[in-house]
């Protein structure tokens, strides 16, 4: 097929508040090329504060999520160019990975195929992953002679044990997705059939809950991890200050008054009805 121009290499479907979010270059089994790089951060720019998105779905085309890099259009290509060709296609791919790592809406990384490398980038991102469990995740560096780079080391020792994590990186052996699920590299892996049925669940079931105060939530989760209890603490008071101000829909009295006054929910149970205030 003719070369797919930069905006075909990521499809885009907004449905009911969710974001459907697929690499396209399937017949490249989905590696990220420096074109899809840029063309990831276009569409998450759009995406992030359009009314009608709530949360945001990252799958593939086909029979992968992502290959990882590509080892033409990223590496010898950009390699051929020296230094500034290097720096520049490294920039182009985390640019998007930081901007999906703290997005303003909840991101679900669908992953339907292979996995690897590279990969484990925007699948760190993502602040959950589903899977099928006909997926598979790898380190696959090992085997083409370079170590896991692009974050992935750090991605691997960030949700996995040590010993899981080094055997992970050494061996260049495949997970399926239930072994990734045992791993921690995902939440959940069911049959590639049921997979985008259960994501859906899960995205509907966060569309209801408020959307500032989910964003408040995940930063807070990424943030703690590297701070101190008393530091945490004291980022948590400043963190609920800030959304108490960004949270025009003033939720969290609306929350207490419909479960202290109007009787119509149980927060251990369930969320408060936002569309009533
Ligand atoms: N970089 C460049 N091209 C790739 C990549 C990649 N990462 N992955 C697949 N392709 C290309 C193949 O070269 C092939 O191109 P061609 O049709 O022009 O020959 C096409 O995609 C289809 O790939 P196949 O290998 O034929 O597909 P298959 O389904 O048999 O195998 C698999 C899929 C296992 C994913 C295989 O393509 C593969 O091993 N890819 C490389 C995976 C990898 O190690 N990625 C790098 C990780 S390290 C990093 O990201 C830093």
């Amino acid at each position: 097929m003719t070369e797919r121009t930069e905006a075909d290499t990521v499809a885009v479907t907004v449905k009911d508040g969710i974001a459907w979010v697929r690499f396209n270059r399937p017949e490249k089994r989905n590696c990220m090329s420096p074109k899809l790089n840029r063309q990831m951060l276009r569409v998450l720019t759009d995406l992030e504060f359009r009314d009608d998105v709530g949360v945001v779905v990252l799958s593939g085309e086909g029979t992968a999520w992502s290959a990882g890099m590509d080892l033409k259009e990223y590496f010898r290509d950009t390699e051929a160019l020296g230094l500034p060709g290097i720096r520049q296609s490294q920039r182009e791919a985390y640019a998007w990975w930081e901007r999906l790592r703290w997005f303003q809406k909840v991101t679900i990384a669908m992953v339907n195929g292979w996995c690897f490398g590279g990969g484990y980038g925007p699948l760190y991102s993502c602040d959950l992953a589903f899977c099928a469990d006909e997926a598979e995740f790898g380190l696959s560096e090992i085997n083409w002679g370079i170590l896991p780079g692009g974050g992935a080391t750090k991605v691997a020792v960030e949700l996995m044990p040590m010993r899981k994590a080094m055997y992970h990186a050494l061996m260049g052996e495949n997970l399926t997705g239930k072994q990734a699920e045992a791993a921690g590299l995902v939440n959940e892996s069911h049959p590639v059939a049921a997979l985008e049925a259960r994501v859906n669940e899960v995205a509907q079931k966060l569309l209801k809950k408020n959307l500032d105060t989910l964003k408040a939530t995940k930063d807070a989760v990424r943030r703690v991890r590297e701070m101190t209890y008393d530091n945490a603490e004291d980022y948590l008071i400043r963190a609920q200050e800030a959304l108490n101000f960004h949270d025009k829909s003033d939720g969290r009295h609306i929350g207490m008054k419909q479960f202290l006054d109007e009787k119509s929910y149980k927060p251990g149970l369930g969320e408060y009805d936002k569309k009533k205030s």
